[in-house]
């Protein structure tokens, strides 16, 4: 593990804030992990906060990267990576575009992409051992919030998953920073939740509707209103159906 830095923190505002505001004593080279056991100012994306008591997983993952403009396709490239972790210690996750990690049709995690200064700055909140208690302040469109306990997965290590992701994410950061997004898609596909589904997609407080077609090779989602093709690069999806 000598191609990445760790920085672990009991507390702090925001794992991706800090990251941000502490680029000169990260390592250019090497892929840096900055984890905190709670937040007490998670920034979610939309502008939301992100509520993160003890008991689930904060990691922003932060490397040099002189050339991408658009973080949509290193989400997306996590979001697959993170499904096929959980995978492979016998759970199964879903991704709903960009950015939402379901399990059971209810929002157990989210990412949040952010460039700055040639930093890539992907932060991760992954609810692990919350109870319903820790997320009754939550409101999300569609998939309501929920925590791998609640959903019957009990007895999860926090720092054993981190550790394991410690393992898993550098090698998938290394083949996103030689071909993109295009080595992810048969993943994305296999975790995808929208498949066949008709969806409500709010644009720019605009209202969109289409049927999902595929992901677009720059991480964009292709839809289809009346056999008319249409791209979507950013958007929150409302209803899907
Ligand atoms: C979302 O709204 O779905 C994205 C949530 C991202 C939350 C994580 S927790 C670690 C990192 N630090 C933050 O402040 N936000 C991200």
């Amino acid at each position: 593990m000598n191609n990445i830095s760790i920085y672990n923190f009991d507390n702090l505002p925001s794992t991706n804030e800090w990251a941000k505001e502490n680029f000169n004593k990260l390592n250019k080279t090497k892929i840096n992990f900055i984890t905190a056991n709670q937040q007490t100012n998670g920034q979610g994306s939309h502008g939301r906060s992100w509520e993160s008591p003890l008991g689930g997983i904060y990691c922003t993952i932060c490397f040099h990267n002189d050339k991408c403009g658009n973080p949509t396709t290193i989400t997306l490239a996590s979001a697959v990576t993170i499904c096929s972790y959980f995978e492979s210690i016998g759970i199964k996750l879903n991704i709903k575009w960009p950015n939402d990690i379901i399990c059971n049709k209810k929002k157990i995690g989210g990412i949040l992409s952010e460039y700055s200064d040639n930093w890539l700055i992907v932060g991760f909140g992954l609810n692990i051992n919350l109870s319903k208690d820790n997320l009754i302040d939550i409101n999300r469109p569609i998939f309501p919030a929920t925590s791998l306990k609640i959903e019957g997965f009990n007895n999860l290590n926090c720092s054993k998953i981190l550790h394991e992701l410690y393992e898993y994410f550098p090698k998938e950061i290394l083949k996103w920073n030689e071909s993109g997004i295009s080595k992810f898609i048969d993943g994305y596909e296999k975790y995808n939740i929208l498949t066949d589904k008709n969806l409500l997609i709010n644009v720019n407080n605009e209202k969109v509707t289409g049927k999902y077609k595929e992901l677009g090779s720059d991480g964009e989602l292709i839809i289809l209103d009346n056999h008319t093709s249409k791209k979507i690069f950013s958007g929150e999806i409302l209803k899907l159906e």
